[in-house]
């Protein structure tokens, strides 16, 4: 078991009506790994999110997690075996304070204990960067700071596998550097991170592999080294992306 990958997507794919949105995609990520997944606007990204963590079914495929298969099982359920995600564009409470937000994963908990509540959130603060915002009101917030408050919200749980959708979006390159120094933070505390981000610069240092996909398909997959000098990647979307 120990052996297996922590996640294992294989010939996943998604239709809605008549459009093919996820083609037959197989990757993996092991335990402690960082891996970047990109492509164009309309690649199938945000779907492959959303079919790995419940909130669609797919098509065709198989995911497992852990060990476990997760096809068709709820998203409470995925989220109890170890996932998080954010959503892109953030998804905060913005009438509430970054704590209350922090403490929102963590409702769902039975028996749940306030000592160790409190201090996961104290842990949490420090950990994104917001202990000087911690009773601002989220939805005050600048872009970046929604931004980390998400990131936030999905490790208050302590996932084994994050899943970050262009959490970089919107931020300064100040702000990229040191989202991404947390990235690898993440990852050095032992959780494995699936990154979805459009700032391929920062997917580039950030990720120790990348998968690409175009049209729903897979294209590529390799080192950052390597899918920075594949054709078909150029030809796709790194051409394109140099040229925006
Ligand atoms: N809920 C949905 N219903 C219908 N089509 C969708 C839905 N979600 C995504 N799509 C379509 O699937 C394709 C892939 O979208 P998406 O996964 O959001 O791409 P990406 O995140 O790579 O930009 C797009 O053509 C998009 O319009
Ligand atoms: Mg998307």
């Amino acid at each position: 078991m120990a052996a297996e990958p922590l996640l294992q997507v294989a010939g996943l794919g998604k239709r809605f009506a008549g459009l093919v949105a996820v083609d037959d995609v197989s990757f993996t990520a092991d335990r402690g790994e960082i891996v970047g997944l990109i492509g164009p606007n309309g690649a199938g990204k945000t779907t492959t999110f959303n079919l790995v963590s419940g909130r669609f079914a797919p098509s065709s495929g198989r995911i497992r997690l852990d060990g476990i298969d997760i096809v068709g099982l709820r998203p409470d359920r995925i989220v109890a075996l170890g996932l998080a995600r954010t959503f892109q564009g953030t998804r905060i409470f913005p009438g509430l304070s970054v704590e209350e937000n922090l403490r929102i994963p963590l409702l769902a908990r039975a028996g749940a204990d306030e000592r160790a509540a409190a201090e996961r959130v104290r842990e949490v603060l420090a950990f994104v960067g917001l202990a000087a915002l911690r009773d601002s009101i989220g939805g005050s917030l600048a872009y970046a700071h929604q931004s980390l408050l998400g990131i936030g919200m999905a490790l208050m749980r302590r996932p084994a596998l994050l899943l970050l959708d262009e959490p970089f979006a919107g931020m300064n390159p100040a702000e990229t550097r040191a989202a991404a120094a947390m990235v690898r933070r993440i990852r050095a505390e032992g959780i494995s991170v699936l990154l979805v981000e459009h700032d391929v610069a920062a997917v580039m240092e950030t990720c120790d592999r990348i998968v690409v996909l175009n049209q729903g398909r897979k294209i590529a997959e390799g080192t950052p080294g390597e899918i920075h000098r594949d054709p078909a990647v150029i030809e796709a979307y790194l051409g394109a992306d140099v040229d925006a």
